[in-house]
């Protein structure tokens, strides 16, 4: 390993490395996670240091094999065998009732927890080689767009951890879905990289999203997240700015601004294709902000599909 100061690192370093209880930011198929040992308390909390995360915001936990959860989650009830049989490995992070085995901390003390089954064959690999789970938030400091490249990591976490596994961009581009089997029925916390209608389609019926909030019972999802360092505007899907700036940036969907010179503007997809528009969405964030514009004006896209989790992202940030 060389001495920079976020280094990438080989996969048997980051073995040892979480087995002594340090950081390293791992690929998943979503975006870039900030791994620690998930039953290791003091490991878990250098991931809220190191993010300068408040620890109200809890943690998911991330596994590869079934077998493994029943060392963390106290009852599994069938639909979560139904889901874990059609989506995992996939983007898809359930909330169930947890043992006394989870830290506290992983769950900002409440009695449910967050399990997830990665698909990158590099994290499913690392988790294999483990002999606990690992905890896992998106590599990015608080507050910020969630990293989908190796490079987003090394840019906001240099100094504070280990090292990053490389695995090339992400796929999917925007964090996993979150559903909570706690309750009576079935919820969605969060829009993510499996869409709503897929679940809705294979539960046989609706579901009810409170994707939006403040409340305890879902500390992370603050209405303020995802900052691109610029103010951003989000304007509804097909309209276009009024009063532009000559330093304004645009974040299309597919469509151009004539404006604006054509440095200043990044379309999420011109073909118009919500995967590929996910993919897109934290870097065009990235870059758009590197441009320190007056303001970034955004165009929601379509909202089906991944277009929720997109557009779900793009208010937070116009929140933040
Ligand atoms: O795709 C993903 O889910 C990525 C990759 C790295 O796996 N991870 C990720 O983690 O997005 P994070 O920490 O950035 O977002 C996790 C969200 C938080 O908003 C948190 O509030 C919510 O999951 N969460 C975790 N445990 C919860 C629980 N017990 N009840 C409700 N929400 C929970
Ligand atoms: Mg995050």
């Amino acid at each position: 390993m060389t001495t920079e100061a976020c280094p990438t690192c080989s996969f048997e370093e980051a073995v040892a490395a979480l087995k002594e209880g340090q950081l390293v930011a791992i690929p998943t198929e979503t975006v870039y996670g900030l791994a620690a040992n998930g039953l290791d308390e003091q490991a878990v909390a250098k991931i809220f240091e190191a993010k300068e995360r408040p620890s109200f915001d809890p943690l998911i936990l991330h596994f590869s094999e079934i077998s493994a959860l029943q060392a963390c989650v106290a009852f599994i009830p069938d639909v979560a065998h139904q889901l874990f049989e059609a989506f995992w490995p996939g983007p898809l992070t359930l909330i169930l009732r947890k043992t006394p085995r989870v830290p506290d901390l992983v769950t900002a003390g409440m009695d449910k927890v967050a399990v997830r089954m990665p698909s990158h064959p590099i994290a499913r690999k690392l988790l294999q080689a483990l002999p606990f789970p690992l905890a896992a938030p998106s590599a990015n400091l608080f507050g910020r767009t969630s990293p989908t490249h190796p490079d987003h990591v090394k840019e906001q976490l240099s100094g504070r951890i280990y090292g990053v596994l490389d695995g090339g961009s992400c796929a999917v581009g925007v964090e996993s879905t979150i559903l909570d089997l706690t309750s009576s029925e079935p919820e969605i916390l969060r829009w993510g990289g499996i869409p709503q209608e897929a679940l809705e389609n294979f539960l046989g019926h609706p579901l009810k999203a409170r994707t939006s909030s403040s409340r305890p019972s879902a500390p992370g999802m603050l209405e303020a997240h995802y900052s691109p360092g610029s103010p951003l505007k989000l304007l509804p899907i097909g309209q276009f700015p009024v009063d532009i700036h000559e330093n304004d940036a645009w974040l299309g969907f597919s469509t151009p601004l004539e404006e604006l010179p054509e440095e200043q503007q990044l379309l999420l997809s011109p073909r118009g294709d919500l995967h590929e528009a996910a993919t897109r969405l934290f870097l065009s964030l990235r870059q758009l902000g590197q441009l320190q514009p007056r303001v970034i004006w955004a165009q929601e896209v379509p909202h089906e599909g991944l277009g929720r989790a997109i557009n779900d992202r793009l208010r937070r940030a116009s929140a933040s």
